[in-house]
Parts: structure tokens; sequence; C-alpha cells
């Protein structure tokens, strides 16, 4: 039937042709009237040949039409359709446009998850790249390209032992495909100079018959997490070592006066005096670290309240002119009327206290400490600066981590803890405020505190 179908109508005219031709041949001895055998024959082809153009119209030509069409899908045009039609052909016409519209619909769905995952893949915050169960590379998004150079097409098809050349990445997908459990390791790579840590992860998949299908390799970036795991160690090491300075000190008399160094009245008050001292650091430093632990809670709130400048400073300044005198340092003191901003009035008193007090421990005899609120556009500008023995411009950048002093043996001498400017840039930074500083080694100190009115 399909052979049928594929001659063209040419070959079917000359065929009947011939075959009326053969006919009249058959019947030309049992006829003298050749006229009228002509006239016949000629009928019967007319006939003959109108009876196959309905048929190549009704038939053929559909058929054809439909042949083309299936070819059209196969090819994957799924938006083809058909001309429905009464017949037998109509009907098959209907369902091949059926098949098209399920087609269409299939594909639509498919590239929409195709996009998503792509998406998904894609803005993952980890470098992944996808192995079937013979070793070829299905899929890599950007993040991994990006991390190891190179184009998808350099990656897709590949065999991956042949195309990756970090040798963690190899092992892990080897690992993933023996042991047939996930594995997680980490590396270290280097972009240019920086050294980045990751963790890789390789992961089996299986089908629905727990059949191997490939492994997916997942790569994150672990970096920030390592400097904060550093940080923390380094944290708890130098708390660590700031209380056990004053703790051994106070060990150290307390044995010695038990030891009978009592005896002597006035060694004993030296000692005692001493062990006051200590704990009364001990204390400070106590007091500075809960208070960063307070800044750093993820539940810490400000207590906003509309304040005036004037509110905080009248507090404390009467303390330091104290403090100044005591140190034969003048303090002078100018602060604009009437500056009102909203802010955590406790935090703020915090943030003069502690420059104020830097400027006064920082400073030798007979200088000078000046501090000067004003109202700036939309900030308020508080600024601490002293004539004392300055910052190296080197260390400036690390005067507000927390224990860094630039001179330890000074620091501790003033009862500094080593905090107080980091607690000074959290409460800046959770004002939304920011902080410079200007410094000239043995010309003097000068902060600014900017808030925002
Ligand atoms: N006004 C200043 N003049 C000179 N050095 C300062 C001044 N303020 C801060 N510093 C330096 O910055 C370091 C850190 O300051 P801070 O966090 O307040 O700790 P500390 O308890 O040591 O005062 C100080 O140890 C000191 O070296
Ligand atoms: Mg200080």
């Amino acid at each position: 039937m399909s052979n049928l179908f594929q001659k063209p109508l040419f070959t079917y005219v000359v065929m009947l042709f011939f075959i009326v031709l053969g006919t009249g041949v058959l019947l030309i001895p049992f006829t003298d009237n050749y006229l009228a055998l002509a006239i016949v024959l000629t009928i019967e082809y007319i006939i003959f040949l109108n009876m196959i153009s309905y048929f190549s119209r009704i038939l053929i030509k559909p058929v054809e039409k439909a042949i083309d069409t299936m070819e059209e899908i196969q090819k994957g045009n799924y938006g083809v359709r058909l001309q429905n039609g009464p017949t037998m052909v109509g009907t098959l016409n209907t369902k091949i446009n059926g098949l098209a519209s399920h087609l269409n619909q299939l594909a639509t769905k498919k590239n929409l998850r195709l996009e998503q995952l792509n998406t998904l893949v894609n803005n993952t915050e980890s470098s992944l790249i996808l192995i079937d169960e013979r070793g070829f590379i299905q899929l890599i998004n950007t993040k991994f390209i990006n991390m190891f150079g190179g184009k998808a097409e350099n990656y897709l098809s590949q065999l991956y032992y042949d195309v990756l050349e970090n040798e963690a990445c190899i092992k892990a997908v080897q690992k993933a495909f023996v042991s047939e459990n996930s594995i997680k390791e980490s590396f270290t790579h280097y972009i240019g100079i920086k050294k980045l840590y990751y963790e890789i992860s390789g992961i089996p998949i299986f089908n629905d018959q727990n059949n191997l299908k490939g492994a997916v390799l997942v790569i994150r970036d672990i970096t920030d997490l390592k400097k904060l795991e550093s940080m923390r160690k380094d944290f708890v090491a130098n708390v660590s070592h700031e209380l056990r300075t004053p703790i051994t000190s106070m060990k150290g008399f307390a044995e010695t006066l038990l030891d009978g160094g009592m005896s002597n009245e006035e060694t004993t008050r030296e000692f005692l005096r001493i062990i006051y001292n200590e704990s009364h650091r001990m204390q400070l430093l106590i007091e500075d670290l809960l208070t960063l632990s307070r800044l750093e809670n993820e539940n810490f709130r400000l207590v906003l309240n509309t304040i005036n400048v004037k509110d905080i400073t009248q507090d404390i300044i009467p303390t330091f002119m104290y403090h100044a005198e005591a140190k034969k340092l003048t303090l002078h003191v100018d602060i604009e009327e009437n500056v009102v901003f909203k802010a955590d009035k406790e935090r703020v008193k915090q943030i003069f206290i502690n420059l104020i007090d830097n400027a006064i421990n920082y400073t030798p005899e007979n200088g000078h400490i000046y501090l000067k609120v004003e109202k700036q556009e939309e900030y308020v500008h508080i600024n601490v600066s002293d004539t004392g023995i300055g910052i190296d411009k080197e260390k400036i950048p690390r005067i507000f981590e927390r224990f860094y002093r630039v001179d330890k043996a000074r620091s501790r001498n003033t009862g500094g803890t080593g905090l107080g400017l980091a607690i000074i840039k959290h409460i800046v930074e959770v004002h939304e405020g920011e902080i410079e500083i200007e410094s000239e080694v043995n010309k003097g100190t000068s902060m600014h505190v900017y808030l925002p009115l």
C-alpha cells in the first residue's frame, strides 16, 4: 500500500493508457467497427483518468501531505497541523494533529523544566557538574566554569578524568562511584594569589531500581567560614590570654601574702592594692566582652530615642574634666546647641567615653584634648582630637580589631582592654554611621564619628 502511494501520478496515467491500449488490442478480433471501439476506449480512458484524479485528490494527496507532516513532527516541528475532513484520511489527520499537539505540550513542559533546572543550577552558590554512569559530563554550571576556566563545550560530553584538572574533584567522583555513598572533602584553590577554601561533595545518583546512574559534584566556597572559624579561635585564645595575665598576677600576690607576706603591713597594703587593680582590670575586660557580645547578638535591637547631644555630654564631661586635670591635660569642649538626633543614648554615650578615654590615655602631660560636636548636613559630627602620641599609618587599619594595641604595655598600664574601638565600630555600624581617623605619630590623633540625624 505504501509503495502504491509513493508512485508519481504521471506513472498511473501512463500505466492506464497502456491498459486501455491492451484492452483495445484484445477486442480488435471481435469487432470491425474500429471507430466505435476507439470511442468506447477513449471514453473508458477518460473515466479512468477522472477516477485516478478523484482518488488522487481524496486519498493519495492527503496521505502524501500526512506523510510530509509526520516527517516534520519527526524533526521536532510540533507546530504543524493538518486539515480535518470527513473521510478516513480526515480521521487520520485528526489523530496526527492530536499527536502533534500532545508532543507540543510535552516539549513545552520539557523546555520549561530544562529552563527551571538551568536557572536553578546556574544560580546556586556552588559549582556543580553532573556526570553520567559512564563518566561523561552531562551538565555543568557557570560557577564551575568561572572557577576552573574554559567553556561549557570543553567539558560537556567529555570524560570527567580527561577534562577535570583538579585532583580533589577527580578523587571525589571516583570515591562516590566506588563507594556508592556521598563523600565530603575539602581542598584549597588559588585564584591569582588569593587562597580559597572549598568543600567538595560527591553524591551518587540512583534510579528507581537502585542502579547507579551517575554522580553530582558540588563545590562550595567555605573561605568565609574558615576565616570566621579562625577569628573565633583567635578570639578565644586572646580572651584566655587577657584573663590569664591578671589572674596569674593576683594568684601570685595572694600566695606571697599567705606564705607570710602579711607580717609587713606596708607590703600587705601594696599587694592588696595590686590585687584590687588587677581584679578591676578583669572586671573592665569582662564588661567590654559582654558589651561586644550584646552588640553582636542576633536579637540585639537599638533603643532609638530622640536625644539631644547635651543630654549625653553633660553626664560624662565632669568626670573626664577631672581625669584630664589629674593628668595635667586640658580638655576643650565645643558642643553645638540643640543638636537633636535619633539614637540609642547609652550606646552613643559609650562612643564618647571610649574616644575621650583613649585621647586622655594616649596623650602625655600638658597636652590638649578637643571635643567638638556639630550638625553637618544629615549627620551629627563627633570629633575627638588630641595632641598625643599618634598612631603609625601602617597600624591605623588594625586599631579597630579586637585586642589590637599599638603598644601593648602602654595600653595595659592605662587600664585599656583593647576592645574600646572595636565596640565603637560596632555601635557606629548599627547606627548606620561612619568612623574616620587622622593621626600622625607624636603630633596627635583626630577621630571623627558621623551618625545620621
Ligand atoms: N587617641 C589615640 N592616640 C593614640 N593611639 C590610640 C588612640 N586611640 C586608640 N589608639 C590605639 O588604638 C589601640 C586600640 O584602642 P582601644 O580599642 O580603645 O583599646 P585600648 O584598650 O588599648 O585603649 C590602642 O591600644 C592604641 O594603641
Ligand atoms: Mg581604649
